[in-house]
């Protein structure tokens, strides 16, 4: 089993390191190849907007995203970890989402992977946003395992046991979720068959030539037919 771990906090000590820490070493204890991605450390450009990615899969702009799309093709799941800023996601892993979201999530891409979601905040906000783009959830619809939220004061308190443990439970829960193949739950299935249905319905329509790579994944997938 491979877990790809995407850490989106640019700052290189405190609350987010040692979380990263802990969950890449929870990995490794369960037998599976973890790999780490630092979001602050890659060269990830704004995305501009083009649209090529709909029509052919690919990005036009060429930086660390190639890279870092192929790895995260080539896992079963995903750990994403990152700080609260300004009640919102960082501005290096918004810059990542904006990236993925027409190139990997459209073409429904990451529907069978399942996330992890690991957000810290100083005392208040950005709870739901992080559930949805750290969550992975936004567009890109993978199966979320779940999402952990701490409130950890600014400077970070020294991470404790209660914070360790639920940290660790969570991976394992992750790694069990990816071996079982789980299920969304009824809710989530009747969420994701909307979105899919609203895009089918709205955004496809009349546009092949515009949206040929998605309609094809979709076409393969079945949700067309
Ligand atoms: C630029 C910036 C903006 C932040 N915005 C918020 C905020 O809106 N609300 C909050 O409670 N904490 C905020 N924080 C605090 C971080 O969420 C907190 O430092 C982090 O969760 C702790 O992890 P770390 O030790 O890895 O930095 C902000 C921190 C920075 C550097």
């Amino acid at each position: 089993m491979k877990i790809l771990v995407i850490n989106g906090n640019p700052k290189k000590s405190g609350f987010i390191a040692d979380a990263t820490e802990l969950v890449v070493n929870r990995l490794s204890v369960q037998g599976v190849e973890a790999s780490l991605v630092m979001l602050g450390d890659a060269r990830i450009q704004d995305c501009v907007g083009c649209f090529q990615c709909l029509k052919t899969g690919n990005c036009a702009i060429k930086d660390d995203m190639d890279d870092i799309v192929s790895k995260m093709l080539q896992t079963d799941g995903y750990v994403m970890i990152s700080a609260v800023r300004n009640s919102d996601v960082t501005a290096c892993y918004k810059r990542f989402y904006e990236r993925i979201t027409y190139r990997l999530g459209f073409p429904l891409l990451l529907e069978n992977k399942h996330t992890l979601a690991i957000s810290a905040v100083g005392y208040m906000g950005g709870k739901s946003v992080n559930r949805r783009l750290l969550g992975l959830q936004d567009v890109c619809n993978t199966s979320l395992s779940g999402h952990l939220h701490f409130a950890v004061g600014i400077p970070a308190r020294p991470m404790d046991h209660k914070i360790r443990a639920r940290i660790t439970s969570a991976v394992d829960r992750l790694v069990e979720d990816i071996r079982t193949r789980k299920d969304r739950s009824i809710a989530r299935k009747a969420s994701y068959a909307l979105d899919r249905f609203v895009l089918k319905r709205f955004v496809f329509r009349s546009r092949e030539d515009v949206y040929a790579n998605v309609l094809r994944h979709w076409k393969d997938k079945g949700y067309l037919s």
